[in-house]
């Protein structure tokens, strides 16, 4: 009786992280859901990273179109899930009790004619590392932002991580 409550009990808890998880990203534009991504790939193709990971929260999202390009600035936070990394798109993972907490922050220059990233930068850390950084990734991303189509295109940025 008690285990049926308590295995009643963590597949409610799964179902409501699973849901809020995709309620989180509902609203994202194209361009918003491209740079997702590449936020989450990158972040799972990192040596030190075993787990899978899934989105917890959306801290900011924005898009803002210039002549130059689409503008895209998200600032995710990721939770440790039970699965191995090469599982992160399941659904179904649960997550780590006492699991980590990275902080991912990207921002993209689109072009409106092709497939071309005219700038990019990706940013992933612990979560106690962000506030040393706010600066160099405010910085960063303007670059990015202001980023114009026609010269040096393809060029990337990277702030060095941890
Ligand atoms: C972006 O992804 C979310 C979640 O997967 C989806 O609900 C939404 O429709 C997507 N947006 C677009 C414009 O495709
Ligand atoms: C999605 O919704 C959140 C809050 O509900 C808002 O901050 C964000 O700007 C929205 N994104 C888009 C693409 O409309
Ligand atoms: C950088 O900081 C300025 C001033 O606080 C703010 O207006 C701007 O939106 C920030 N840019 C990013 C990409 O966070």
């Amino acid at each position: 009786m008690k285990a049926a409550a308590i295995t009643w009990w963590i597949i409610s808890v799964l179902v409501i992280v699973s849901s809020e998880g995709q309620s989180l990203t509902n609203n994202f534009s194209e361009n918003q859901n491209k740079t997702m991504k590449m936020i989450m790939e990158h972040f799972h193709n990192k040596d030190h990273i075993r787990n899978g990971f899934k989105v917890s929260n959306v801290i900011k999202a924005v898009e803002i179109d210039y002549i130059s390009g689409a503008f895209v600035n998200l600032e995710i936070e990721l939770k440790q899930t039970t699965c191995h990394k090469s599982h992160w798109t399941k659904t179904d993972c649960g997550l780590l009790k006492n699991g980590r907490t990275f902080n991912c922050f990207a921002c993209f220059k689109f072009s409106y004619h092709s497939e071309k990233i005219l700038s990019q930068l990706l940013d992933c850390v612990a979560t106690h590392q962000v506030e040393a950084r706010v600066q160099r990734r405010n910085q960063s991303c303007t670059d990015v932002e202001m980023k114009q189509g026609f010269d040096k295109p393809g060029s990337y940025g990277f702030l060095k991580s941890n």
